[in-house]
């Protein structure tokens, strides 16, 4: 159960209790008012945005929709190799006017790959020279990704991608990936909302100064119409979408809804301008059953 003493006494890239707190001073991307734009920072003290967009069967109009998502103010889009979207992705990313240091694109290497040769086939299909962040799709069937984190370890070397990190990797395997490798990763990419979440999953993070990103935050729209939701989305005159974004950002999770449609595209955006209280962070923090939208527990529990 969520508690906010605890919150406020944890320890990690992001303690904070409101969005506002989550802004860390000092880092690159330092803003007082928090939008789409502002920043956590990551261990190595890149600037990470507080929110991305989700790729996953982005497929009507690819290019248009994510050219229309970097105009409305997205800054990080995550892909992976065996999404059918890195194309639009890299296209996307030339058509707008934005510098590629504006632009924080996340893809991921399968576990069966060999992570270097993948790396650079990503890049190809992108059409870019460099990723930010490449991770570990999920744990390998034996061992925990050893050998796949020396063949990323050997592209950030190159300058292929700018951090490392992992998704999918239970607290067990994160700490094991760190015994073996003797480096922790900085970000887990996990399936993450009010209904299925781990505390000890955040502890843990928080401790280690791995950031959390949440796929499938908007539960693929799964429980949108949960009736607890709702009645809280009312107190704040907010859509229910808009109010697992927000219970996300205050707990200093990045979340990485995907958005075909236009309207759900800005509707995602705008949740920089409310702040749940401590009571609702509680109540949305309780619906927690482990709940995946891949119809079966939570992998990571
Ligand atoms: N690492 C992994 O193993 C892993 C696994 C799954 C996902 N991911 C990543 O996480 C991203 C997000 O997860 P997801 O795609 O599974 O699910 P999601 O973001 O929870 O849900 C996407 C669904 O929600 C709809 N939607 C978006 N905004 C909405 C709004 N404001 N109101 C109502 N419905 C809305 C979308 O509709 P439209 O598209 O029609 O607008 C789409 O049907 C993926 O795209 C992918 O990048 C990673």
């Amino acid at each position: 159960m969520l508690s906010m003493t605890h919150l406020e006494a944890g320890e990690g890239p992001c303690v904070a209790t409101t969005r506002r707190d989550c802004m860390v001073s000092g880092s690159p991307g330092y803003q007082p008012a928090m939008d789409a734009q502002a920043t956590l920072p990551l261990p190595s003290g890149r600037a990470h945005p507080v929110l991305g967009l989700g790729t996953w069967q982005l497929f009507q109009d690819p290019v248009g929709t994510l050219a229309e998502a970097l105009r409305l103010g997205y800054r990080l889009m995550d892909t992976s190799g065996d999404y059918g979207t890195q194309r639009a992705v890299g296209e996307a990313l030339r058509r707008s006017q934005l510098h590629r240091e504006e632009i924080f694109l996340v893809t991921k290497v399968e576990e069966d790959e060999d992570a270097y040769d993948a790396t650079r086939r990503n890049l190809e299909e992108l059409g870019l020279h460099y990723t930010d962040l490449m991770l570990i799709h999920r744990p390998p069937a034996s061992g925990v990704g050893e050998e796949l984190w020396r063949g990323l370890n050997r592209a950030r070397d190159e300058g292929l991608t700018r951090e490392i990190g992992v998704s999918n990797y239970a607290v067990h395997q994160l700490d094991a990936l760190a015994q073996a490798t003797g480096e922790t990763p900085a970000v887990n990419q996990i399936e993450w909302s009010p209904f299925g979440w781990s505390r000890q999953m955040l502890d843990h993070c928080r401790a280690n100064h791995i950031l959390i990103q949440a796929y499938s935050p908007l539960t693929r729209t799964e429980r949108l119409a949960d009736e607890r939701l709702a009645e809280i989305a009312a107190d704040y005159g907010r859509t229910p979408a808009q109010i697992l974004l927000g219970w996300n950002l205050q707990l200093g999770v990045v979340p990485l809804p995907k958005a075909n449609h236009r309207e759900h595209l800005a509707e995602n955006l705008d949740v920089f301008d409310f702040e749940l209280d401590e009571e609702h962070m509680h109540q949305l923090g309780a619906l927690n059953h482990q709940w995946s939208a891949l119809g079966e527990s939570l992998q990571y529990v």
